[in-house]
């Protein structure tokens, strides 16, 4: 029978789950600022109707099937639309910081 005492790694190095990178990504967004940040699109964009305005209306934005350009609706190709912009979609690459990006993408999860 082998020891029940041997010695074994003492464990120090084995918590090494999914680091903060994991989950940085947006889940850590603040709503409300992502609210605030949002105002500067709301001109544009309805979240409480369906209704156009200059652009289509946001309103469950995550949960769409597809996005105006066919693509699925997720946190890639939305925020490509967001920086790149196009067909009057101004591009916000250079306006946001990375942290009010991730604010306002945690918004529009909400909405
Ligand atoms: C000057 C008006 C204007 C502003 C301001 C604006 N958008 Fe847009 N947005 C548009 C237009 C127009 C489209 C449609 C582009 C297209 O059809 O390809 C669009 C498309 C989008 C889409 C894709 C929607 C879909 O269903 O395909 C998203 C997401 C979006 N905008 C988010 C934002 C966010 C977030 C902001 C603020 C940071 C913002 N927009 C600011 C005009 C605007």
């Amino acid at each position: 029978m082998v020891s029940a005492t041997e010695p074994t790694n003492s464990g120090v190095q084995l918590v090494k789950a999914a680091g903060p990178a994991a989950a940085a990504q947006d889940a850590d967004g603040n709503v409300e600022a992502g609210k605030e940040t949002f105002e500067q699109c709301g001109v544009c964009h309805n979240v409480d109707s369906d209704e156009a305005k200059m652009g289509p209306s946001l309103q469950g934005l995550f949960k769409k099937e597809k996005l105006t350009n066919g693509k699925p609706a997720n946190l890639e190709t939305i925020t490509t639309i967001i920086k790149q912009g196009g067909n009057g979609m101004p591009g916000y690459e250079d306006l946001l910081e990375a942290d009010e990006m991730k604010n306002l993408i945690a918004y529009l999860r909400t909405i």
